[in-house]
């Protein structure tokens, strides 16, 4: 890299969104982990201190306005332009339609798509006055659609969309927006289902594996990097397959 770049991993205290940000620290990356979830906060930033560079964690709720406002100020502040962003923050409420409550959609919309645009919002004026940017937004595989998701599913569908219609508005400026669609990918989310379920969700993926955060981390960091600046507005996926078919079993 040519100077020590900065970047923001939303979600960042788990999962994912914790291994990217370790492999952006790894790399040489200033970093900076925002998540809601105070003790998560302290255990990642723990976690984080091994790997010996600059890492700061910010308390923020992403679906709030204000609040995204405070955290990328006080960013900004410590840290100055912010050169990556990585919109990970997300959550999951499945169940099927007729049982889906109003509050849960919007929860759903909310953490996964509407903190996106806010994140943006702060993160691309900077990005677009020093003529350099990466975005990287986390959607799913289940945009393309999933059974008892359609909560998930519409907001990963506007990840994507979010993604394009950026790509587009600041390809010009140096500014590249791609997403990352993982499919079953092992984190406390998955953790929490039993052995048997696992080993079921993993044969219907044609590598008949689950992915590792490192597997998604791997796609971040190659948006991330200088050398993908002509890659723009795409959709990764990282499913072992899943996106192309399920295997019989
Ligand atoms: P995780 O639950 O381990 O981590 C998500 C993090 O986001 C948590 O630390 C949580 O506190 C934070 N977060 C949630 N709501 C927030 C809010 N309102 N404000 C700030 N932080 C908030 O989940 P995981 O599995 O690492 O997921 C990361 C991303 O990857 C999500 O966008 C998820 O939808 C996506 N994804 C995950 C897959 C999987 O199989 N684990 C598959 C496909 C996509």
């Amino acid at each position: 890299m040519s100077k020590t770049k900065t970047a923001v991993v939303t979600g960042g205290a788990s999962g994912i969104g914790l291994e990217i940000a370790a492999r952006l620290l790894g790399d040489g990356y200033r970093v900076a982990i925002i998540d809601r979830q105070p003790a998560a906060l302290a255990q990642a930033s723990r976690t984080l201190g091994d790997h010996g560079a600059a890492c700061l964690a910010v308390e923020a709720d992403v679906t709030d306005g204000e609040q995204v406002r405070a955290a990328f100020s006080a960013i900004r502040e410590r840290a100055g332009t912010i050169d990556v962003l990585v919109n990970n923050a997300g959550i999951s409420r499945d169940s099927r339609l007729v049982n889906m409550s109003e509050e849960d959609w919007d929860l759903v919309l909310d953490v996964n798509l509407k903190s996106q645009f806010l994140c943006c919002k702060e993160s691309v004026p900077g990005m677009i006055a020093a003529g350099y940017g990466r975005i990287v937004n986390i959607s799913s595989r289940a945009w393309l659609g999933g059974f008892g998701q359609a909560n998930y599913s519409a907001s990963k569908g506007g990840v994507v969309s979010l993604t394009r219609s950026l790509a587009i508005e600041l390809a010009k400026d140096g500014i590249t927006v791609n997403a990352i669609a993982p499919g079953i990918i092992d984190t406390p989310l998955l953790q929490s289902y039993s052995d048997e379920t696992r080993a079921k969700l993993a044969k219907t993926v044609p590598a008949r594996r689950v992915g590792s955060p490192a597997d998604v981390a791997q796609a971040a960091l190659f948006f991330a990097s200088e050398q993908s600046s002509y890659i723009t507005g795409q959709v990764l996926y990282v499913c072992g397959g899943r996106s192309l078919s399920s295997p019989s079993v």
